[in-house]
């Protein structure tokens, strides 16, 4: 990206940052809640739902879009989130673990399907790199032998990136000549995945759903039958899993409906009174905080493609060389990021149904070095689901 290439997006980006903030803040309220489907209700139809999931997964309907374009920063692993080795005792990467949950949900799907057996010819993946991480996450599959997928069925593409400005609206360079840039957010993977013609490729082998999923739960169930069943069964055309809030207080975007749309809503865009909002059985009314494991159908995601999605703005410590040629590692936010979202996608979605999960069974994030949602805390959680570190 040239000097004036990336003063020409900032000032876009700029715009479109400043318009969605005053634009958020007017509707601010505007929420309705969302019906999920319960646990509960889930099991009484979960024959129905598996069968439905897994005879789509023999026609070979559904694709896997795995989001592993992040800089992980909070983290501070030197290199892709997904090659961190979580192990104890054995070497288990992120990646690994995955895929491993993914084979394992193959199998169910293959117990519960018509004919034949599904296996990874016919449940591609897809994984969203940036220009800062593709290479190193290509060499590590390719060292790893794809864990046993295939090297046909995993696909590889990278997202855009976006350059930073300070508080004033600067542009911030990494040297003399190169603006400093970054993922811009993991909201824009399905224009990516097009523009590198991988969207024609999933279609040509019979894709019609994407189950979409972030690099950092090592917990995710992806290509879960069940889930892809209750979704189409219900004659939904979106789908988001979901677990229940803790507490008012816990910091996770939850699922609603918004001018007729279904949405996600940050914590910090809740009022009080509606993060503490009651049913009458006594859970929280927007109570269903979601996991980063969607499934869209691709001729949605086609119809949306070419629309301007908000663009976010994040403050964030921003390294930078000033006019006098010094380079600075500031230890405050000393600019801003812009990002996409995919958390935004569901509103342009006609429904979406928010499917409870348990947080034990799935869903172990690493996102921090130490404490809550660290890899101490999922290696925890993944050994009391069974897994051997
Ligand atoms: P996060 O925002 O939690 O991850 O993204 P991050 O950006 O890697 O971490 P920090 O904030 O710097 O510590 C959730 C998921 O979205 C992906 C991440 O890889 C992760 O799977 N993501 C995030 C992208 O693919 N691209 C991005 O630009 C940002």
């Amino acid at each position: 990206m040239t000097r004036e290439e990336a003063q020409k997006l900032v000032e876009e980006y700029k715009k479109a940052a400043f318009a969605y903030k005053k634009k958020a803040a007017e509707e601010e309220g505007q929420i309705r809640p969302l019906t999920p489907l319960t646990i509960e209700a889930r099991e009484a139809k979960e024959d129905a739902y598996v069968k439905k999931g897994s005879a789509l997964m023999e026609q070979g309907a559904l694709g896997l879009v795995l989001l592993a374009g992040g800089m992980g920063t909070r983290l501070g692993f030197d290199g892709p989130k997904g090659t961190l080795n979580i192990g104890r005792t054995r070497e288990l990467y992120i990646f690994e673990c995955l895929f491993n949950n993914l084979q394992r949900q193959l199998e169910i799907a293959s117990e519960h399907a018509d004919q034949s057996t599904v296996d990874p010819t016919k449940v591609p993946v897809c994984i969203m790199t940036s220009d800062k991480n593709d290479a190193a996450t290509r060499a590590f599959f390719k060292e790893h032998s794809y864990f046993g997928y295939g090297e046909e069925n995993v696909y590889f593409f990278t997202q855009e990136m976006a350059p930073a400005c300070d508080y004033e609206g600067n542009l911030l360079m990494e040297d003399e000549v190169t603006p400093a840039t970054s993922p811009n957010g993991n909201g824009g993977w399905y224009p990516s995945m097009k523009k590198a013609g991988l969207t024609e490729e999933l279609k040509k082998r019979g894709v019609k759903w994407l189950n979409v999923f972030g690099v950092d739960n090592v917990l995710a169930k992806i290509a879960d039958p069940v889930f892809l069943g209750a979704v189409v069964s219900e004659g939904k055309t979106c789908g988001s899993k979901a677990v229940v809030k803790r507490s008012p207080e816990e910091k996770v975007g939850v699922m609603c409906m918004r001018d007729n749309h279904p949405a996600i809503v940050e914590y910090y865009e809740l009022s009080r009174e509606q993060a503490a909002q009651r049913n009458s059985d006594g859970g929280l009314t927007y109570g269903m905080g979601v996991i980063l494991n969607y499934l869209f159908r691709m001729e949605d995601l086609d119809r949306i493609a070419g629309e301007n999605m908000p663009v976010h703005l994040a403050e964030k410590k921003i390294p930078y060389m000033d006019a006098q040629g010094v380079f600075h590692k500031p230890q405050e936010p000393n600019g801003y990021k812009f990002e996409i979202l995919i958390t935004d996608l569901l509103s342009y979605m006609e429904d979406c149904l928010p499917y409870e999960v348990l947080r034990q069974e799935e869903f172990a994030p690493v996102k921090n070095k130490e404490g809550a949602d660290s890899v101490e805390s999922a290696r925890e959680l993944l050994e009391a689901a069974g897994v051997q570190l």
